[in-house]
């Protein structure tokens, strides 16, 4: 993103800092590095009134909007730091709110269920010959 804002990458067909919009759809991990870079090595070319928002895809039960809780999110306020929480209403959220630490420590708590489901599913195809 870097090279194509500085024109080292050539001609824009569309100007980088035309976007009035950032939206980052990937890991938690990746999600967070474009936060970050927003307010370092992008901010030169973005618009300082731009809007950044991040798909959290956190884990999720029932989505059924505030009936089980699975999918708490913590929001913290890049200015106040006013914590607060969302349920999955929204998975579109500001990048500068979304606590990452605890996104990641939430993607990871399915970690080990995850991984017992993939060794199950692929005993069973083996065993019905499909593997
Ligand atoms: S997933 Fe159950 S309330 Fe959001």
């Amino acid at each position: 993103m870097r090279k194509y804002a500085s024109g080292a990458l050539g001609d824009q067909p569309i100007p980088f800092n035309d976007a009035d919009r950032v939206i980052a759809i990937g890991s938690d991990g990746m999600m967070n590095a474009v936060r970050l870079a927003r307010h370092s090595v992008l901010k030169p070319y973005l618009k300082p009134e731009h809007l950044a928002l991040g798909s959290t895809n956190s884990p999720m039960q029932c989505m059924m909007k505030q009936t089980c809780a699975q999918c708490l999110q913590l929001h913290k306020d890049p200015v106040t730091g006013k914590e607060t929480v969302v349920f999955c209403f929204n998975q579109d959220q500001e990048l500068d709110q979304v606590d990452f630490a605890c996104l990641r420590q939430r993607l990871r708590q399915n970690g080990v269920q995850e991984k017992i489901a993939a060794l199950w599913l692929d005993r069973s195809l083996r065993r019905v010959g499909v593997r």
